[in-house]
């Protein structure tokens, strides 16, 4: 079935990487109406505070807090309510932290949701994309990143979290197993001809649709785009070309 333009843009996440608040205003200015979720992650965040992502919530924008939270379960509990205070949509933990650790954000999450607001989606970093094989090997960790991403995806669902963040390469193997509403994010995502730059396992914005990705982050190719709107159209019309 194909997806409309709008489809597409609801599940168009744009990662705002940058430590200048001007930057991150201006672009969110010119991808107003064509990106669904705006992206505040480790570099936004610690540069410009929650007081940026409070100004993108008051701007009607859906965020995206990619802070990946990994500590005791009672300190994400209380991270993810202050994370579900700032009125986000989405946000993230480790599942390597473990299914108490998992089931504690959802709480929090719950508990810090404000009136008004819809709890946000919690997901679960399952294996970093920059862990390959032999950085596992390196950890003691046993069993391929595909098996490790399948267990860590089914303690996350068990946790009752809304999903998780994987490569494209997993996108296949998981959306057979973990059917919707479960959410599948994928970062990574190249538009045909743009750089790869420092990411390993890429996919463009049609393939990721195609093997079932929910929402689709994008960074530099449309940040760094002479006209970042123009590309920001340009990978919508892949996504909704894709079905
Ligand atoms: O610029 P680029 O499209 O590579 O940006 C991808 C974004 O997704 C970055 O903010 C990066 O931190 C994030 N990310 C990732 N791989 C993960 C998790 C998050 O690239 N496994």
């Amino acid at each position: 079935m194909a997806m409309t333009r709008e489809e597409a843009a609801k599940r168009l996440v744009v990662a705002l990487d940058t430590t200048h608040r001007g930057e991150a205003e201006r672009l969110v200015q010119v991808l107003r109406g064509v990106v669904g979720v705006f992206k505040v992650g480790l570099e936004a965040f610690t540069s410009l505070g929650p007081s940026f992502v409070q100004w993108l919530v008051e701007q009607g924008e859906k965020v995206f807090l990619d802070l990946k939270l990994h500590d005791i379960p009672h300190t994400v509990e209380r991270a993810a309510y202050a994370c579900a205070r700032l009125g986000v949509a989405m946000f993230n933990v480790h599942a390597a932290g473990g299914g108490e650790m998992m089931a504690a954000a959802r709480v929090g999450a719950e508990a810090g949701t404000p009136p008004g607001h819809e709890t946000p989606l919690v997901l679960a970093v399952t294996v970093l994309t920059s862990l390959d094989e032999k950085a596992l090997q390196e950890l003691h960790l046993p069993g391929s990143a595909g098996q490790r991403v399948r267990h860590w995806a089914q303690l996350a669902q068990k946790a009752g979290l809304s999903g998780v963040v994987c490569s494209a390469q997993e996108l296949a193997f998981l959306r057979v197993d973990f059917p919707p509403p479960f959410v599948l994010l994928t970062p990574g995502i190249r538009p045909a001809g743009s750089a790869v730059g420092d990411q390993r396992r890429v996919a463009t914005p049609a393939h990721a649709v195609r093997q079932g990705a929910d929402f689709l982050v994008v960074g530099r190719p449309i940040t760094q785009a002479p006209d970042p709107r123009a590309a920001a159209e340009a990978v919508l019309a892949e996504m909704a070309q894709a079905c």
